[in-house]
């Protein structure tokens, strides 16, 4: 995408201004004090026991936050809440994808969130213990992640969307012994079964002693007794109260894979008082929560997003939000401006391959709906496009609204880059400025900080509250992945530029990530799924740009001898199909195009670059460096007769 030289700037609406909950103040405050200014930030939560040093930085790049100190993240979401008197305050309202409804107060939630707690120390889960999580976007997803976090039972959630093989890989390099999963969810309008996977990865998950079933479409599930336990059996037997132990500052709250550069998924660890004091502040100042909101982000807790701004943020302030099981245009393409409508949802964060959709459906549809009580908009995922900023402001915002584009990764944990609702007059495709507490630059290969205008590698140059901690069980990729390209600083993998007023704008991934529709998927990892393949010798895969979802998955593929490709057609569905089950659907290749060969510096590198020229019917760039410089022209031929037939 690129980045639109001259723009309009959108100043914020003056009482929101004036009654923001973060002002300009807090840039100055944080960059002449900035330990202090996040321990001022940490005083957002309980502390059972307080905290000595801010920050032990002495052992870097493995950081320890507010050291000594000791809370429970499930009491700072739930019980505090309840006991300041706030019990009947609605924490959740929960809309199911057939329309079922279900509200609930955080005086609810206490009492779900302890019998699930008592229900896994039941089972032999305690402090320490991996759990994995593979649920659709219900409200016990919810109550999953605080019964773990209140017991001190690390989560790792698995995406729904994610298949058997990807689900036991991560149970595996997890070492997760319980599971909590759900008969199936509501997807696009029909049921959608979870367990089956389950029971497929857990063959070979010989350690998983009980799974922990929630009962949601009513679908038939196989059973395997002395294993299974039905969610609503364990927590109607369980007691209502359960006293939450505090746990240290660095224990592990929660791991959640990401796809690197790399076929294997890396472990992200992020610990408990870090994590959490950076969720609840940026939630609080980025979204400029007040206590008479209702929030919604669209994200499933199978990511990132779902973890600190569907949980952990949200509830750590005491919000109120809505949370939607199902996909936006089912049973019709308004109904997440219905759900707004009817629930009065005032501030709203979601990815802009969404928005782009809902251009493409029309401006007639949110149309319809009454959409005013919205006041703060937010977009996440990847950079969002001037067009699609303008259509979500005036067509969603009623031009009322600011527009944060919040840039952050599941590394980071919490929003770094953004505008302020209150304080930045934004600028559509821009990311705008560090969060105040946070440090970044853009350098070049260097590590030298680049002039205006022009573009480099962003690096984060100090330390943050909510930063990974390391790679589950691999230390050393962790120093390698973040820590070694820039000397002490943290490499983000994105590029980005500063223009001339000192504005950020992020340029997509430098490495070979891809980001589909605001995922990460990694090349390599859709690669080795497809070498996996008998028929498949070698494969190739790049992120083409694509109007709708930012990139789409295409994959030049070079048969084995033998391979039978008489239904060239027939082939390639069965090679999509094959990614599919041993990532997921999202893996998927929009298209798959057979080579006789793939081009290949002389020390045997892929150049994806001239790949991604092919895809995205450029000019093929400089191929000097190929061994066989006729390889581009055998695919560039193949890929016009493969056009033709579309
Ligand atoms: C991209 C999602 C531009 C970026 C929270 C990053 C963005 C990766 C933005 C992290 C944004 C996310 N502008 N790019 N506002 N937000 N990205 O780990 O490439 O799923 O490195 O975390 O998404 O993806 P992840």
């Amino acid at each position: 995408m690129t980045v639109a030289e001259t723009v309009e700037r959108y100043a914020p609406p003056a009482r929101l201004s004036a009654e923001a909950n973060l002002g300009a103040d807090a840039y100055g405050r944080a960059e002449a004090d900035r330990l202090g200014f996040w321990a001022e930030q940490a005083g957002r939560l309980h502390w059972d026991e307080p905290f000595g040093d801010v920050l032990d930085w002495s052992e870097a790049p493995f950081a320890r936050w507010f050291v000594g100190g000791k809370l429970n993240a499930a009491y700072n979401c739930v019980d505090r809440h309840v006991e300041a008197g706030d019990g009947d305050r609605v924490a959740l309202r929960f809309v199911g994808e057939p329309g079922d409804e279900r509200l609930i107060t955080y005086r609810d939630l206490l009492d779900e969130v302890s019998r699930a707690a008592n229900a896994l120390e039941a089972l032999g889960v305690g402090a320490g213990d991996p759990v994995a999580i593979y649920l659709p976007m219900i409200p016990e997803a919810v109550v999953a992640l605080l019964a773990c976090a209140r017991i001190g039972a690390p989560h790792t959630v698995v995406f729904g969307g994610f298949s058997a093989d990807a689900l036991r890989s991560r149970i595996d390099d997890f070492g997760a012994k319980t599971v909590i999963t759900a008969d199936g969810g509501y997807r696009r309008g029909a049921p959608s079964a979870l367990k089956p996977a389950v029971d497929e990865a857990l063959k070979a998950c010989p350690d998983v002693a009980n799974v922990l079933v929630v009962r949601r479409t009513g679908q038939d599930v196989a059973w395997t007794e002395g294993r299974d336990v039905w969610w609503h059996d364990a927590t109607a037997k369980a007691s209502p109260e359960h006293r939450p132990q505090a746990f240290d500052s660095e224990h592990p709250l929660f791991v959640m894979y990401t796809s690197g550069t790399t076929g294997k998924p890396k472990g992200i660890l992020h610990t408990t008082g870090g994590y959490l004091t950076q969720a609840a502040y940026t939630f609080w100042g980025v979204f400029d929560h007040k206590p008479d909101d209702v929030y919604w982000c669209t994200a499933d807790v199978g990511w990132i997003t779902g973890h600190s701004y569907v949980v952990y943020g949200p509830l750590a302030a005491g919000a109120t939000q809505v949370i939607y099981e199902g996909t936006p245009d089912t049973p019709h393409r308004g109904r997440w401006w219905e759900i707004i409508e009817r629930h009065k949802v005032t501030l709203f964060y979601t990815a802009p391959t969404a928005i782009r959709t809902c251009m493409k459906w029309g401006a007639e549809i949110p149309a319809r709906f009454d959409l005013s009580s919205l006041r703060v908009l937010g977009t996440v995922g990847e950079s969002i496009n001037p067009e699609a900023y303008r259509w979500y402001r005036r067509t969603i915002g009623g031009d009322r609204t600011p527009v944060v584009d919040t840039w952050w990764q599941t590394e980071t944990g919490g929003h770094m880059i953004t505008p302020l609702p209150g304080v930045t007059a934004g600028k559509p495709g821009s990311a705008m400025a560090a969060v105040p507490g946070v440090r970044v630059e853009i350098v070049d290969d260097a590590g030298e900080p680049v002039a205006a205008g022009e573009s480099g590698y962003l690096v984060l140059t100090e330390p943050w509250p909510a930063m990974a901690r390391t790679i589950w069980g691999d230390p050393q990729r962790f120093i390698d992945t973040y820590w070694s390209r820039f000397e002490g600083r943290y490499f983000a993998g994105d590029g980005a530029r500063r223009d001339e007023d000192g504005d950020i704008w992020l340029l997509g991934r430098v490495d070979d990530v891809m980001n589909v529709s605001g995922h990460r998927l990694s090349t390599t990892e859709i690669e080795s799924a497809l070498v996996s393949h008998p028929s498949v010798a070698e494969a190739a895969v790049v992120g083409a740009s694509d109007e709708t979802t930012g990139q789409a998955v295409v994959a030049y593929v070079i048969l084995r001898e033998g391979a039978d490709a008489s239904d060239e057609k027939a082939l390639i569905e069965e090679l999509r199909g094959h990614v599919a089950r041993e990532i997921g659907p999202i893996a998927k290749p929009r298209r798959i195009l057979l080579v006789p060969e793939l081009p290949k510096t002389r020390s045997g590198k892929i150049m994806r670059r001239l790949l991604r020229d092919v895809a995205e019917n450029r000019e093929i760039g400089d191929a000097t460096t190929l061994a066989d410089a006729s390889v581009m022209t055998l695919i560039r031929d193949g890929m016009t007769a493969a056009t033709a037939d579309d």
